[in-house]
C-alpha cells in the first residue's frame, strides 16, 4: 500500500516522519525519496534483523534517518514531542519473519516454537503453550484467534504436553491438524491458533494501545497518523482511539451520559471516514495484503492525556 501511504502522509522536503514498523524499509525508502533532499525519518522495529535490513536498504539516504531497535510503544522516549509531520504504523509481521523457519512464526515450516519479534525478550510461544493454564489458553485462542472450539483445543494441548513438551511449530500444527482435520477447507486449521499465540507473545494489542497515544504525542498539529491493520481487533482499537480523541467533549467514568458532558477541543480528525482497502491488483500480487485496512487521522491541537485516560475506552 505504498501509494496509499504516500497519499496520506504527503511527504515533502524538510518534513519529519516516523516509521514505527520499519521492517524491510519499503515504506521508509518511499517516504525518504518523496521528501528528498531534506526530509528526515525516525525508524524503529522490535526486530533486530529488520533494523539491519532497513539500514542497508536506506544506505542511499545516509544522514537523513535514525534507526533503533525498539517497540513503537516507546516512541515518545526518543522522538521529540510535537516534532513530526507524519507517523506510519504498518502492523503485523513481515515476509522475512514469516519465511524464516528459525523464527517460529509459520506453521508451514518446521522451527522452534518461538514467535518473538524482539529476540532479546524472554517469553516465547513455547512458554505459552507449555505453561499457560487451560483457561488462559482458551481465552487467548478465542479472543485473539477467534477459534470457536477454543476451550476444547486448550484441553487437547494440555493433555498432550503432559506426555511431551511442545518444542516445535510442526509438533503444534500437526496436533491441531489431527484434532481438526482440514477437510476441503483452504485455510490450515492452525492458522488462528498461530495468530493468537504470536499476538500474545508480542503483546501486540497492548503495544498498539500505547503506540497510538505516543504517536499522537510526537505529531505536530496538522501531522498525520497512518495505521495499517491486518486483524479486526486491531482495526477496532484504531477506530475507538480515533473516535474518542475526535470528540469535542469529555465525560466522567466510562459511560457517555449526555447530561454529564463537558466541552473540550477535539485532538484529531478523521481524514477518511472509511478504511482504505488493498486494490485488487495488489491483493492478487501479494495475497498477504488482502486483509489490510488503512486508516488516516490528523492531529488538530495539543494532547489532553489526563482526561482521555478514562474516556478512551
Ligand atoms: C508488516 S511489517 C512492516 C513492513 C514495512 N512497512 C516495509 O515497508 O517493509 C511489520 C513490522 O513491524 C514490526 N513490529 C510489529 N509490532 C511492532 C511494535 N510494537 N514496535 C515496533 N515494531 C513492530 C515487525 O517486527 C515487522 O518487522
Amino acid at each position: 500500500m505504498v501509494a496509499e501511504v504516500l497519499a496520506a502522509l504527503r511527504p515533502a522536503p524538510g518534513g519529519r516522519y516516523v516509521d514505527g514498523t520499519i521492517g524491510g524499509a519499503g515504506h521508509a525508502a518511499a517516504i525518504l525519496a518523496a521528501s528528498s533532499p531534506t526530509g528526515w525519518l525516525w525508524g524503529c522495529d522490535r526486530d533486530g534483523a529488520a533494523i539491519e535490513a532497513a539500514r542497508s536498504r536506506l544506505a542511499g539516504f545516509a544522514g537523513r534517518f535514525e534507526l533503533r531497535q525498539a517497540n513503537f510503544a516507546e516512541l515518545a522516549e526518543w522522538v521529540p514531542p510535537e516534532s513530526c509531520d507524519g507517523v506510519l504504523l504498518d502492523l503485523g509481521i513481515s515476509s522475512p519473519q514469516l519465511d524464516e523457519a528459525g523464527r517460529g512464526f509459520s506453521f508451514q515450516l518446521d522451527g522452534p516454537l518461538d514467535m518473538r519479534m524482539d529476540q532479546r525478550q524472554a517469553e516465547t510461544a513455547a512458554r505459552w503453550v507449555n505453561e499457560a493454564g487451560v483457561e488462559e489458553l482458551a481465552r487467548l485462542f478465542w479472543e485473539l484467534g477467534g477459534e470457536r472450539r477454543a476451550r476444547q483445543l486448550a484441553r487437547v494441548i494440555a493433555r498432550e504436553r503432559e506426555r511431551r513438551r511442545f518444542a516445535t511449530t510442526r509438533q503444534l500444527a500437526d496436533l491441531i491438524e489431527r484434532w481438526a482435520p482440514r477437510g476441503g477447507r483452504k485455510a490450515h486449521p492452525a492458522t488462528r491458533v498461530f495468530q493468537a499465540l504470536r499476538m500474545a507473545v508480542n503483546d501486540e494489542i497492548g503495544s498498539l494501545q500505547q503506540g497510538l497515544a505516543k504517536a499522537l504525542r510526537v505529531l505536530k498539529p496538522g501531522g498525520r497518523l497512518v495505521v495499517i491493520t491486518f486483524h479486526s481487533l486491531e482495526d477496532r482499537l484504531v477506530k475507538e482511539f480515533g473516535r474518542a480523541r475526535a470528540r469535542d467533549y469529555s465525560f466522567p467514568g466510562t459511560v457517555d451520559v449526555p447530561a454529564l458532558r463537558a466541552p473540550r477541543a477535539p485532538e484529531l480528525r478523521w481524514v477518511n471516514r472509511k478504511a482504505i482497502r488493498t486494490s485488487a491488483a495488489e491483493a492478487a500480487a501479494n495475497p498477504r495484503s488482502r486483509s489490510a485496512q488503512l486508516r488516516v487521522l490528523e492531529k488538530l491541537g495539543g494532547t489532553n492525556d489526563a482526561d482521555l485516560e478514562q474516556n478512551s475506552r
